[in-house]
């Protein structure tokens, strides 16, 4: 599948003391480090934004909600141009939204109808390991895997995204992936938008570069990996959404394979930032840009005034670091992403509520172990994943701190199943109000560390682990990803142990 000298062949002859330019000598033939992509002003907003539809499911006899999720190849007409080979779920590209509520039992019978092994995994839910969707849940062409779960956890902006070891950027990027939306009564209880699709709008962004014959060009030209050179959002080009209430909500999700997107609108108007990958924040940030790196979400309300428009954009992101790290990581691009259309006349319907949720703090005294990662090359520890091998081994119900630094001049971001953590600190300061919340996915700016803290409760297996990783998908497909396992007391590990240092 990959090319003998592909971009990773570079970054492996680099020894972490290799200088920026000779590394830019090495990567350069083979990378577009200098390709600039602008859409601003040249997209045409006249199509309206599809909506995921809402997943359909019934209650069985036990009842538990079961949904049904088919993945088929087939194609797709996003534009004037020919047909794109693409895949999806229960249609041609991109997946229904799956709803549920806290405490509720779910069943997800996903059926592969393609013609090689995929998985499903559910980032950013707290669930068994042996549901989780990873590498190690394989689902043969014609098989039917089903999950079963309750949700414990606070109501959130999930996805569902296929996470088989190294062809995880592919399936992704071919249009697998969709929504999981948890609701709960603390949320339900606050004036917010929440009509899905009409004051409550799903936007899965995604970035695109179609070849000639209209097909999907997935191949990492950067250190990043694939980046595109247009966006789709929900699936459509050059959408347009009509508004019909003073307060939008928008649950955005970063699902492309690389790039990092820094969301503002036209005017600079300011948006409240309510909720991060795990939930609504204590109380909505004020914010006039929403910084997200692949695989992070974030939920923000809109106010418009009647018979006005808004042009969201994608303006370069901060990734910090040198100049470099943007030119490696697309990070100098600019995309028109969606147009409100206000319509003459709105309806009021919520507000902007000071006081969003009550979040409680894993507590620093009660931690139990502190591990370290340092993310390099496209390695985790100086490893790459083995399919058999554990890297970590947590205590259930421990309370762990993460100390996880991004070693390199270059952008990666840190994802971990199960839990959703909160952030300590950022190069040894308090994280900014927008990363106060519960996460589970961060970006990780160069040569920075971070510290995380986290609870690893409920679920205990001894033989099926979870994973960590970059949450850039290439860089995760080529082994840039650990696994651990949360084990009850007394349980003896069924994987071979990693035999790296471990900090704890
Ligand atoms: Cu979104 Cu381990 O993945
Ligand atoms: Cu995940
Ligand atoms: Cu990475």
């Amino acid at each position: 599948m990959s090319p003998a000298s592909s971009p990773t062949d570079a970054w492996r002859m680099k020894k972490s003391l290799v200088a920026l330019p000779v590394i830019m000598l090495l990567t350069g033939c083979s990378f577009l480090a200098t390709e600039t992509v602008s859409t601003i002003g040249e997209v045409s907003f006249d199509t309206p934004l599809a909506i995921p539809p809402i997943a359909d499911s019934r209650v069985d006899a036990t009842g538990t909600r079961v949904f049904e999720l088919t993945a088929a190849a087939s194609e797709t007409r996003f534009g004037a141009g020919s047909a794109t080979p693409t895949w999806g779920f229960n249609g041609s590209y991109l997946g229904p939204t799956l709803v549920a509520d806290r405490g509720e039992r779910v069943r997800v019978a996903v059926t592969n109808a393609l013609d090689e092994p995929t998985t499903v995994h559910w980032h950013g839910m707290h669930l068994p390991a042996k549901m989780d969707g990873g590498p190690h849940q394989l689902i043969a062409p014609g098989e039917t895997w089903s999950p079963t779960w309750t949700l414990d956890q606070q109501a959130a902006t999930l996805w569902y995204h296929p996470h088989l070891h190294g062809e995880t950027t592919e399936h992704v990027m071919r249009g697998l992936a969709g929504l999981f939306l948890v609701r709960d009564d603390a949320e339900a209880a606050l004036d917010l938008p929440r009509e899905y699709g009409v004051d409550d709008v799903p936007l899965i962004v995604s970035d695109v570069r179609f070849a000639d014959d209209g097909s999907l060009d997935t191949e990492a030209r950067r250190f990043v990996g694939p980046t595109g050179n247009e966006l789709l959002v929900n699936g459509t080009l050059g959408p347009y959404l009509e508004v019909a209430t003073t307060v939008t909500r928008l649950r955005l999700l970063n699902a492309s394979s690389a790039r990092v997107y820094d969301f503002r609108f036209d005017d600079g108007r300011d948006v409240a930032l309510i909720a991060s990958d795990g939930g609504l924040l204590e109380s909505p940030v004020t914010t006039d840009h929403v910084q997200l790196s692949p695989g992070e979400r974030a939920e923000v309300l809109v106010t418009m005034a009647a018979g006005e428009t808004a042009v969201l954009r994608s303006t370069p992101p901060d990734l910090g670091g040198p100049a470099v790290t943007a030119g490696q990581s697309a990070g100098n691009d600019s995309f028109d992403v969606l147009e409100l259309r206000a319509s003459n006349r709105l309806k009021e319907n919520a507000s902007v509520p000071s006081r969003l949720a009550e979040l409680e703090r894993p507590d620093e005294n009660a931690v139990t172990a502190e591990r370290r990662f340092v993310l390099d090359g496209t390695q985790i520890n100086n490893h790459e994943m083995e399919m058999d091998r554990v890297d970590e081994i947590v205590r259930l119900g421990a309370t762990e701190v993460w100390d996880v630094t991004n070693n390199m001049a270059l952008p990666h971001s840190f994802h971990v199943h199960d839990v959703q953590f909160q952030v300590l600190s950022i190069g040894g300061e308090a994280p900014p109000a927008e990363l106060s919340g519960r996460k589970d996915t961060i970006y990780l700016r160069p040569n920075t560390a971070y510290r995380l803290i986290m609870r690893f409760d409920d679920y205990a297996d001894a033989q099926w682990p979870y994973m960590f990783h970059c949450h850039l998908l290439w860089h995760e497909d080529q082994g840039m990803m650990g696994q651990f396992l949360v084990v009850a007391p007394g349980d003896e590990p069924a994987l071979r142990e990693s035999d790296h240092e471990h900090g704890g």
